[in-house]
C-alpha cells in the first residue's frame, strides 16, 4: 500500500507524541522550514525536463535547498560580533577565493617539503579562474564527495543547515545542564563556515557528478582550504581555531597533532605566521592551552555525516532500481541522465526524508515521494 502525506503524518504524530512532546520534538504543522519545504505540494517534471537542467538550476529551483540557504543566512545575522558577522555573510554570499592564487608554485615547494602534498603532486589548488571566482554559488554545492553524503546540487546548505541548528542546540543545552556559557561566534560561525570551499572543490562537471577531492595536509583538502580562507579573511584565532576542530578534535594526542598540522599548512597557504596570529601557542607545536570548548561543538555538530553518508549511498541505490524499473533509464547505460535525476530527486526531497520513508514505509512510499517531483 502506498504511504499518502496524511497517513503519514498521523504516524509521525504517534512518534512525536510521545516522546517527542517531552523532547521537544516538532511535529507535522511544526516542521522547521526545511522539512516543510520538503513536505510542501511539489511540481512534478518530466524525465526529459530534467535531464536538460544543470546541477545550478535544479539547485535554483528547489525550495529545500533555498530554503536552507536562509536558515544560513538568518544564523549569521544572530552572530553578535559585527566584523565577524560580516565576513561570515559575505562567504556565504559569495564564496569567491581571496587567496593569492598567483603563489600556487612557490606553495607546492613549501608544501612538499613539509610533507603536507601527499599525493597531490604538483598543485595546492583545485582548477579555478585567475580572478578566484568560485565555480557556483553557496547554494549550489553538493554536500561532500559524489559518493559520500548529501550529493546533489544544494547538499552543502542542506548539511550545515543541520549542523548549525545542532550546534545552536548544543551550545543552549551546554549553558542549561552545565552553566557553561560558549562563544556563539566561534561556535556557530565555525560551523557556518566550515565548509565554506566545498563549492570550489566540488564543482560540477559535465557528466552531473562533481570534482573528485584531493588531500591535503592528510585531510580532504576542502578542510584546509576553507580553513586557509577564514585566516586570510582576518576572522579572530578562536574562531579559526574552532572551525580547524571540524574534522577532528584536540582532545587526543593525535587529534591535536593533525588539528596542528592543518593550521599549519592553512597558514602557509593564507601567507600568515600561526604563533604570530595566535592560532597556535608560543611553540608552535600546540593550540593554546587550555584547549576551548567551542571547536568541539563545531566538530560535534558536523558529525550528521555518521548517518547521512550511508543514507545517501542507500538512497542511491535505491534511486538507480526505481530509475531502471520504473523511469526506463539504466545508471549504467546512461550516467549523466541518472546523475541528473538523482540530483534533481535528492535537491527536491533530501537523501536524508527519502530515507527515513524507505526505512520505515517501505519501497512503495519511497517511490510514490519520488513520484510528487518526477512523472514516469
Ligand atoms: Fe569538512
Ligand atoms: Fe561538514
Amino acid at each position: 500500500m502506498t504511504m499518502n502525506t496524511s497517513r503519514r503524518t498521523l504516524l509521525r504524530s504517534a512518534f512525536v507524541g510521545t516522546a517527542g512532546t517531552a523532547l521537544g520534538l516538532t511535529g507535522f504543522g511544526g516542521l522547521n522550514p526545511i522539512a516543510a519545504a520538503a513536505e510542501a505540494p511539489k511540481r512534478a517534471r518530466t524525465v526529459a525536463e530534467v535531464i536538460r537542467m544543470t546541477p545550478v538550476e535544479i539547485a535554483r529551483e528547489s525550495e529545500v535547498v533555498q530554503t536552507a540557504y536562509k536558515v544560513l543566512l538568518k544564523s549569521a545575522s544572530q552572530l553578535k560580533d559585527a566584523k565577524v558577522r560580516e565576513t561570515v555573510t559575505a562567504i556565504l554570499k559569495n564564496p569567491d577565493v581571496t587567496l593569492d592564487l598567483s603563489r600556487e608554485a612557490d606553495l607546492v615547494k613549501t608544501l612538499k617539503a613539509a610533507g603536507y602534498l601527499g599525493a597531490k603532486g604538483d598543485t595546492v589548488f583545485p582548477p579555478i579562474e585567475k580572478s578566484g571566482r568560485s565555480p557556483q554559488p553557496t547554494w549550489s554545492a553538493p554536500g561532500s564527495g559524489y559518493g559520500s553524503h548529501h550529493a546533489y546540487p544544494g547538499g552543502l546548505v542542506v548539511h550545515v543547515a543541520l549542523n548549525v541548528l545542532s550546534a545552536e542546540k548544543l551550545l543552549q543545552s551546554y549553558a542549561d545542564n552545565n552553566r557553561c556559557y560558549l562563544s556563539v561566534d566561534d561556535a556557530v560561525g565555525g560551523e557556518l563556515l566550515h565548509d565554506l570551499h566545498k563549492p570550489w572543490v566540488f564543482a560540477w562537471q559535465k557528466d552531473n557528478s562533481c570534482r573528485k577531492e584531493e588531500t591535503l595536509a592528510m585531510t580532504g583538502e576542502h578542510h584546509v582550504l576553507s580553513l586557509a580562507e577564514s585566516m586570510h579573511r582576518g576572522l579572530p584565532a578562536t574562531f579559526c581555531t574552532a572551525q580547524a576542530c571540524a574534522h577532528e578534535h584536540p582532545g587526543s594526542q593525535k587529534g591535536l597533532e593533525l588539528m596542528v598540522g592543518w593550521i599549519k599548512c592553512a597558514a602557509i597557504i593564507a601567507g600568515v605566521d600561526p604563533v604570530e596570529k595566535g592560532y597556535l601557542a608560543k611553540d608552535g607545536k600546540t593550540l593554546p592551552e587550555p584547549f576551548r570548548s567551542e571547536g568541539f561543538v563545531v566538530h560535534l555538530a558536523d558529525h550528521d555525516w555518521v548517518l547521512s553518508v550511508p543514507a545517501c549511498q542507500w538512497t542511491v541505490e535505491a534511486l538507480k532500481r526505481l530509475m531502471r524499473e520504473k523511469y526506463g533509464v539504466d545508471a549504467e547505460k546512461r550516467p549523466a541522465d541518472f546523475n541528473a535525476l538523482r540530483n534533481y530527486v535528492l535537491a527536491n526531497l533530501t537523501a536524508m526524508r527519502l530515507h527515513a520513508i524507505r526505512s520505515s514505509e517501505g519501497e512503495e512510499a519511497f517511490a510514490a515521494d519520488v513520484a510528487r517531483v518526477l512523472k514516469a
